[in-house]
């Protein structure tokens, strides 16, 4: 049995990192873990240009632990309002590394997304143009299709004609939830333009799990977690080394009281064991050998980026996930798995 395994350090390819303190608190997990970040725009303010990009940037930095060297990879929140060149100027002093589309209402401050696709089409096209990543939150909002049906009714009602329209955009699919996103990344596979990231939560738990013995609100999150079925094809997805496929955490903080209470917001804090989840489902999974491709080598090719030059080694080691993670006097965060025992643990990085 494997008792150790050393990778290339690896990239979270999907990140909540918030602000202020709940930045300060979370920000030192990932980058322990990870060489670098796409770090979501989805403040209040959402980001939405240069200024707030770099502003936002420079908070991060501010917040890094002495000595790391994370870099926070910043993108640009789609209003029906964007403008092409502002957008093209982030992406040419290399400010922008995507620019993130939510539709309107679509989950945590996303009021102020997309209404109506054609509404950006020039944006787009420009991105297409200079080749800039679109990350997608793939759910439709109309509350006529059933909230676990939102993906799949997204891949038909806008995704599929999307990579039609606009042949040569780059586009990722965020946290795939359903066989369904699977069948359909890996069918434009030949492309080499729709990547796919995958959630370790949506890879650990299926549908059934938020009502385990009562409620959970730690395990809510959007897309919500699929029936099994779905969970099996994103364990398959995620360990075939298929290019498409790359880690995204979708770490999402919120306090406990945000969480549990009646209406409580979506989002899974994993950040505190990130790789650590991974190596448990790939480990499960029999596919050890794979996970350096989906965590540290699918995702820069994919974004055109050397990979870190650092390694990471995790050992075969039992250890508690932490029950609660400080934030500030009256805050805290409770992650998932919190007091649960994990059989992988992350020992050294090196940079
Ligand atoms: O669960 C989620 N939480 N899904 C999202 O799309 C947003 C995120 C958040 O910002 O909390
Ligand atoms: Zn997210």
């Amino acid at each position: 049995m494997t008792q150790s395994l050393t990778l290339r350090r690896p990239d979270d390819w999907h990140l909540h990192l918030r602000a202020g303190a709940m930045l300060r608190a979370v920000l030192p997990f990932t980058a322990a873990q990870f060489g670098r970040a796409i770090v979501m725009p989805n403040l209040r303010p959402p980001v939405t240009d240069r200024a707030g990009a770099r502003a936002y940037r420079d908070e991060i930095r501010a917040a890094l632990p002495a000595g790391t060297d994370f870099r926070p990879l910043m993108t640009c929140y789609l209003t029906d309002r964007s403008d092409p060149d502002e957008i093209a100027a982030g992406h040419d002093e290399g400010l922008f590394t995507a620019v993130k589309l939510y539709p309107a209402h679509a989950t945590t401050n996303s009021d102020q997304g997309v209404s109506e696709l054609r509404l950006v089409m020039p944006v787009l096209e420009r991105m297409q143009r200079i080749g800039l990543p679109l990350l997608v939150h793939g759910e439709v909002t109309d509350p006529a299709v059933d909230v676990f049906d939102r993906e799949a009714v997204f891949i038909e009602r806008v995704l599929a004609p999307l990579l039609r329209d606009l042949p040569a955009l780059r586009v990722v699919f965020e946290h795939v939830t359903t066989a369904d996103a699977v069948a359909f990344v890996r069918a434009e596979a030949d492309s080499g333009r729709l990547g796919a990231t995958i959630t370790a939560h949506h890879l650990m738990i299926n549908r059934s799990a938020l009502f385990a013995g009562g409620i959970r609100p730690h395990l809510y999150c959007l897309p919500v977690a699929k029936r099994e079925r779905h969970r099996l094809a994103l364990v398959e997805a995620a360990t075939s080394g298929a290019a498409a496929f790359f880690l995204g955490t979708d770490s999402a903080p919120h306090g406990i009281t945000a969480k549990e209470t009646a209406c409580g917001c979506a989002g899974i804090f994993t950040a505190p064991a990130a790789l650590e989840l991974y190596a448990e489902v790939f480990d499960q999974a029999g596919r050890l050998d794979r996970l350096e491709d989906f965590a540290s080598l699918n995702g820069p090719r994919f974004y055109g980026v050397p990979v870190n030059a650092g390694r990471v080694t995790l050992v075969r080691e039992a250890w508690t996930v932490p029950e609660r993670i400080d934030v500030s006097a009256d805050t805290a965060v409770v992650p998932f798995r919190a007091g649960e025992p994990l059989g992988w643990r992350l020992v050294s990085s090196s940079v």
